[in-house]
């Protein structure tokens, strides 16, 4: 986004504030569609940025949604999905959770274990429906060049490829008031290789189809995840869509026909929303250390965690750049606000030499796993506006909040 909106919007409302621009939620999505999988339906996993009205742009762009708690079924609701395009993924679900699922008649509750399909026929017996169930399996390869697996290797989630036996078929066929009608293969995120991303949607589609054969069980479903990465850091390449595309042509005709009753379904957060939001942080102090300067910000890593190196095993900076940008650049760490030497958002970073009070600090490529995944409660700061540029228009998403809703929910002795 243009520096000059940035400032306009940081003058507007109070920092710190997440920006999203809307026209590039839209062509994310329209690029990804077209590069999945011919005929099959991208869904977004609002786990990268569950935003109510980022939930909307995404429905009315016709993608289901992938939900990962009871939190998320409600507001993608909420958002106006339809429950017969909602999806439930998660390796902890609550009976409580897996009840309102079944109550709201959601299209597919993914399974990771078989004391949950348990669980589910005894709920769907009660409320005297058939549950439609898809099995997450962890298959036994991943391609990926991802430094966080979430298959191929020992996890919690999914039932592991080697367990989907006759025994543990039989076992759910026994289960009343169910029915197995999908498979999810999730592969992992970040994945920057087209060829990858490839070859573990043909691993889990001929898996898929082999498991149904095997097992008799009708594949009205196949989810094969996605994890399609984008490029955060200098030494990395972004995904090539013109290969993903024409791989997944190639792919197309050689598995089209035992898919053409199978509906094909790929997920994505990351990519969808990583590069449509800047996080905007507004500079108080700068210092001097032992000959380092510091830059602190009103808010660091309590609304921006992923910045901060949170459950990264490199540290990397994400890209960032300062209003004003200035010409002479000096080398600066920028901390946020919190009592940590761990709130460090940019470490040792090239900015401008005469960066001073009241400038901004823009980390971009924060639209995904930004906000939502940072620890927003600790040190009881205001929690920052989220801002949508909708075109000319500028749309408040979340209000900044106030201190006194620390105390909501709390009581005093
Ligand atoms: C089951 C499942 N689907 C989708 C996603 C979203 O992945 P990404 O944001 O990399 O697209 C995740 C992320 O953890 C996941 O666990």
């Amino acid at each position: 986004m243009e520096n000059s909106k940035i400032r306009e919007i940081a003058q507007q409302y109070e920092t710190p504030l997440y920006i999203y621009d809307k026209k590039k939620i839209e062509s994310n999505y329209n690029e990804l569609k077209a590069s999945i999988f011919p005929g099959a339906r991208l869904f977004y996993s609002m786990k990268a940025n569950p935003l109510v009205g980022i939930c909307q742009i995404f429905k009315n762009l016709q993608a289901g949604i992938e939900t990962a708690s009871m939190g998320e079924m409600y507001v993608a609701l909420q958002a106006g999905f339809l429950p017969e395009n909602i999806i439930f993924t998660s390796p902890g679900k609550t009976r409580e959770e897996l009840k309102y699922a079944l109550a709201k008649k959601i299209k597919l509750i993914n399974i990771e274990s078989f004391r949950e399909a348990q669980m589910i026929s005894e709920i769907a017996k009660e409320l005297g429906i058939i549950a439609k169930i898809g099995i997450r399996v962890n298959p036994a390869v991943c391609y990926s060049n991802a430094k966080i697996k979430m298959t191929g290797v020992s996890s919690q989630f999914g039932i592991e490829e080697e367990q989907l036996t006759q025994e543990f078929f039989d076992k759910i066929s026994k289960l009343e008031n169910l029915e197995i009608q999908g498979i999810q293969i999730y592969m992992g995120t970040q994945l920057l290789l087209a060829e990858d991303i490839v070859k573990n949607t043909e691993y889990a589609m001929k898996l898929a189809v082999s498991l149904s054969e095997r097992y008799g069980f009708k594949l009205r479903y196949l989810n094969v995840g996605g994890g399609f990465g984008v490029k955060y850091f200098k030494n990395e390449t972004p995904l090539d869509f013109v290969e993903l595309k024409e791989k997944m042509n190639e792919l197309h005709k050689q598995l089209n026909d035992s898919l053409k009753d199978t509906e094909v379904i790929f997920e994505s957060g990351r990519f969808l929303m990583a590069n449509t939001g800047e996080f905007v942080t507004k500079v108080l102090y700068t210092k001097e250390s032992k000959g380092q300067k510091y830059v602190v910000c009103d808010g660091g890593s309590n609304f921006h965690s992923s910045a901060a190196f949170l459950g990264r095993f490199v540290r990397n900076n994400f890209p960032l750049h300062t209003i004003p940008e200035g010409e002479q650049l000096t080398e600066a760490t920028v901390c946020g606000p919190l009592c940590t030497p761990l709130d460090v958002i940019g470490q040792k970073v090239s900015i401008n030499s005469d960066i001073d009070e009241n400038h901004l600090v823009v980390i971009e490529m924060s639209g995904a796993y930004g906000y939502t995944y940072s620890p927003c409660r600790f040190l009881s700061h205001e929690q920052p506006y989220e801002i949508l540029v909708d075109g000319e228009e500028i749309k408040v998403l979340r209000n900044r909040s106030n201190a006194q809703e620390y105390m909501n929910g709390q009581n005093i002795l």
